[in-house]
């Protein structure tokens, strides 16, 4: 019904009547006893109980806005001032158009990708539909890894080489293959894992990663980078913690914790009582990537790094269901736009 009248509203709006004769047919569709406002106005009592206020709002302004329009065509038509041309009353408010607005997701990526732009990490994309290679293969996955498992990935056709991403990771491979270093990347982008859906998994999900490959990376280059990003991200006072990890693409791997943004370290369900969330994987390219993309572990090393965008999104924001993410409730997503 809304969209029912501000269509109409558009319509009164762009009323343009060459003559009273016009006029006239304008108003008998539009404001006679069988117009089409009578109409709008027996449809409502078919309104939900709780939109009445505001369709019966919506529809006197309705009214008014058709009342007004036609009495001012008739007052310039009966004057003459508008012989020739459409009649165009420039004094009207405009209409209210309403404004969108970025989801939360959205609005943490390009935070990220602002943060890192300024380190000199420029985007790079790659396709969601992959082949075993690039998402496993090369990244150094042994042929029995379980993250190859039927139970986490998804296949495309039921063809063993074509699935969906499983991580950004398969652009480190993409962006190495066809490029020499220097190369310092950020690849932002979504990620399926077949998990069932509850308040901290989805099967959908975003991932950011980075990859930097240049001549005397060093583990410690990586760590500074991390700290600049955690302090940009969450706020001056957060510190991080590397915890030994394994990826098969790093060597090292670490995991990175940050110091609970919510109690401070004083101890909440959110870190377990521990102080510290965990927020990325990362640790050194691993030669033998570098080798499967033609790049030589003697001359080069280089680091890497992925999160979820969810997780830093739902830490930043104290959000407590990843699920609302995927709901588009408004009530939701209003509260990161003040305006909608
Ligand atoms: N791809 C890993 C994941 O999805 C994250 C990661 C990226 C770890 C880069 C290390 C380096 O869990």
């Amino acid at each position: 019904m809304k969209d029912k009248i501000q269509v109409h509203a558009r319509e009164v709006q762009n009323w343009a009547p060459r003559d009273l004769e016009e006029l006239e047919a304008l108003r008998i569709h539009f404001l006679s006893r069988k117009g089409v406002l009578q109409q709008l106005f027996a449809e409502f009592k078919d309104v939900d109980p709780a939109d009445r206020k505001e369709m019966g709002r919506l529809l006197n302004e309705l009214k008014e806005l058709a009342q007004d329009r036609f009495n001012s065509l008739r007052d310039s038509l009966q004057t003459g001032t508008q012989s020739s041309g459409p009649a165009i009353d420039l004094t009207r408010p405009a209409l209210q158009q309403p404004l969108g607005g970025r989801h939360p997701i959205n609005l943490v990526r390009r935070q990220i990708i602002e943060v890192f732009s300024r380190l000199g990490f420029v985007v790079a994309e790659g396709p969601e539909i992959e082949s075993d290679w690039y998402n496993f293969s090369a990244l150094n996955f042994p042929p029995e890894h379980p993250a190859r498992d039927m139970q986490d990935t998804f296949f495309v056709a039921r063809d063993p080489d074509v699935l969906l991403r499983t991580h950004t990771s398969n652009v480190q491979i993409r962006v190495m293959q066809s490029q020499q270093p220097p190369v310092r990347i950020l690849a932002p982008g979504r990620v399926f894992r077949n998990e069932a859906i509850s308040a901290r998994a989805h099967c959908i999900f975003h991932q950011v990663e980075g990859l930097y490959v240049d001549k005397g990376v060093s583990f410690a280059d990586l760590k500074q980078v991390l700290l600049y990003f955690a302090k940009e991200m969450f706020g001056e006072e957060t510190q991080i913690r590397l915890r030994p990890s394994y990826f098969p693409f790093t060597e090292p791997s670490a995991e990175m914790d940050i110091s609970c943004n919510i109690c401070k370290g004083a101890g909440c369900p959110i870190c377990k009582y521990t102080g510290w969330v965990e927020i990325l994987g990362c640790g050194m390219v691993d030669p033998q990537v570098l080798r499967n993309c033609h790049i030589d572990p003697e001359v080069y090393s280089g680091y890497a790094f992925g999160m979820g965008i969810e997780r830093i999104t739902l830490l930043k924001y104290r959000v407590r269901d990843l699920r609302l993410f995927f709901e588009n409730d408004m009530r939701f997503l209003r509260q990161f736009h003040p305006v909608l």
